[in-house]
C-alpha cells in the first residue's frame, strides 16, 4: 500500500461482491480520473465469479483480511453486510488504508465506540459513505440553508420506503428497518446546525402481509437536543411506489418537501400571489451539474450503474473521497456525522423491542465530556 501524491490516482479495492459492491465497482470503473479499481473480495464463490466475468483484470480474494494484507491499495470501500462494516473499517484503518464505510457505520453500540476510537487514533482517512447526503435534493437543501431560505427547523419528517420483497438482498429480511436510518436522518442533520438526536421511541408493525419479513414498516418519533421533533419511518416490505426518499421540514421560514429528485418550497415571505397557489417546485435530472459540464463524462453508462448510482449521488460521493485522499483534505463526511445518523437507529431498534420505550441516545463523544 502506498501514500498518494497529489497527482496520483487512488488504487482502490471493494470488500463485498453483493449488489451494492458491484454497483460501486461499476461507478469506480467509470471515474477513471480518480480511481484504479484493483481488487475485490467475497467469501461467496458465485459472487466472486460474477464480478470476475465483468472485470477480468481484478485481483479476487475469498478473504477480506487477505486482501487488506496483500493487495497494493491506497483505499478500500466496505460493502459487506451491516454486521461486518465496522469490523473491516477498523481492520483497514489499522493498516493505514483510507476507508469509505457503507452505512450504517455500526451495527451495535459497542462497535460504535470501537469505531470512533479507531478512527480518532488512525492517520488514514475515514469517510462515511452517506449516499443520501449527496443526492441532488440534499445538496439543494444545503443551498437553501446557506442562502438563509430554509431557516431553522421546528418539526421535521423523513422516510425511506422501498418495497424490496422481490429482492435477493438476504440481510434486509431480518433487519429492523429503523436501523437503516442514515438515508433519512443524514440529510436532515446536515442542515440542522450541529443539532443531534437525543431521544427516540420506535414501533414495528410485524408482518401483516405474511411475506416472511420481520416488519412491514417501522416508525419512530425522535427529539433533538434543540427540541426539534422528527417523525421517521422506513419500510422494505410494504406496498409503496419507489424507492421513495422523502424529507419534510417545517421551519421558521416556511414549509419544504424534498422527494427523490424533486424539491417543493413554500416560504412565508413568498408574494401572496404565489402563496395562495402551490409550492414552488424544482425538478433535478439524473446527472448532477458537476458532470453535465464535463465533456468526457460517460453519461450513456450512468444508468447501467443501478439506477444511475442514486441519481448521480454515488459519483459525487466517490469523487469527494478521492479528492480528500489525494489532496489530504478532512473527511467529507466524518465519523461524527456517520455515527450521528447511525446511532438513533440502534437505539430505535432497542426501543421497538421493548414496545416503544423512550431511549436516550448517547454518542461516544458525549461520554468523553
Ligand atoms: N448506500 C446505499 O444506498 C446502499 C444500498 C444498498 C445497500 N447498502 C449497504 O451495502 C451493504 C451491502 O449491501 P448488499 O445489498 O450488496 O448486501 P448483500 O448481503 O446482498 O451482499 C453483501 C456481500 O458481502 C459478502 N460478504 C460477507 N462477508 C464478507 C466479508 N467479510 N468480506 C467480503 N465480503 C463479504 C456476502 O457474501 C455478499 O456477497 C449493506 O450492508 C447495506 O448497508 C447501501
Amino acid at each position: 500500500m502506498s501514500a498518494c501524491s497529489p497527482s496520483s490516482i487512488v488504487r482502490i479495492a471493494i470488500l463485498g461482491c453483493g449488489p451494492r459492491g458491484v454497483q460501486m465497482a461499476k461507478i469506480v470503473a467509470l471515474l477513471t480520473k480518480s480511481f484504479k479499481l484493483v481488487a475485490m473480495s467475497d467469501p461467496d464463490a458465485t459472487a466472486r465469479e460474477k464480478v470476475k466475468n465483468r472485470f477480468p483484470d481484478l485481483e479476487m480474494y475469498a478473504s477480506s483480511d487477505d486482501l487488506l494484507d496483500k493487495a497494493n491499495i491506497d483505499a478500500v470501500i466496505v460493502e459487506t453486510p451491516p454486521a461486518y462494516h465496522a469490523e473491516y473499517v477498523c481492520k483497514a484503518l489499522n493498516r493505514n488504508i483510507a476507508v469509505m464505510s457503507e452505512i450504517p457505520v455500526a451495527d451495535t453500540l459497542e462497535e460504535a465506540d470501537l469505531l470512533y476510537k479507531t478512527v480518532k487514533s488512525s492517520k488514514a482517512l475515514f469517510m462515511t459513505g452517506a449516499t443520501a447526503n449527496y443526492r441532488q435534493k440534499s445538496r439543494y437543501m444545503l443551498k437553501l440553508k446557506a442562502q438563509g431560505i430554509l431557516g431553522n427547523a421546528a418539526y421535521v419528517e423523513a422516510e425511506y420506503m422501498h418495497d424490496l420483497r422481490a429482492s435477493k438482498d438476504p440481510w434486509r429480511k431480518t433487519y429492523e428497518t429503523c436501523r437503516y436510518c442514515c438515508h433519512s436522518l443524514g440529510p436532515l442533520l446536515a442542515v440542522m446546525d450541529g443539532d443531534e438526536f437525543d431521544t427516540v421511541s420506535c414501533m414495528g408493525t410485524g408482518d401483516h402481509l405474511n411475506c416472511g419479513w420481520i416488519n412491514n414498516n417501522m416508525a419512530a418519533l425522535l427529539r433533538t437536543k434543540n427540541n426539534v421533533v422528527c417523525r421517521f419511518m422506513c419500510g422494505f416490505a410494504i406496498n409503496h411506489c419507489g424507492p421513495a426518499h422523502r424529507t419534510v421540514m417545517y421551519t421558521d421560514k416556511g414549509h419544504f418537501k424534498f422527494y427523490n429528485e424533486r424539491a417543493m418550497v413554500f416560504t412565508a415571505d413568498m408574494p401572496l400571489y404565489t402563496r395562495s397557489k402551490e409550492f414552488y417546485t424544482v425538478e433535478f435530472g439524473n446527472i448532477p451539474e458537476r458532470f453535465t459540464n464535463d465533456v468526457e463524462f460517460p453519461y450513456d453508462k450512468v444508468m447501467d450503474c443501478g439506477g444511475g448510482g442514486h441519481g448521480g449521488a454515488d459519483f459525487i460521493m466517490l469523487e469527494d473521497f478521492a479528492d480528500a485522499i489525494i489532496n489530504n483534505k478532512p473527511s467529507p463526511v466524518s465519523i461524527e456525522a456517520g455515527l450521528a445518523m447511525t446511532l438513533p437507529g440502534i437505539y430505535a431498534a432497542e426501543s421497538a423491542r421493548e414496545g416503544g420505550t423512550l431511549k436516550k441516545i448517547i454518542y461516544p463523544w458525549s461520554k468523553e465530556k
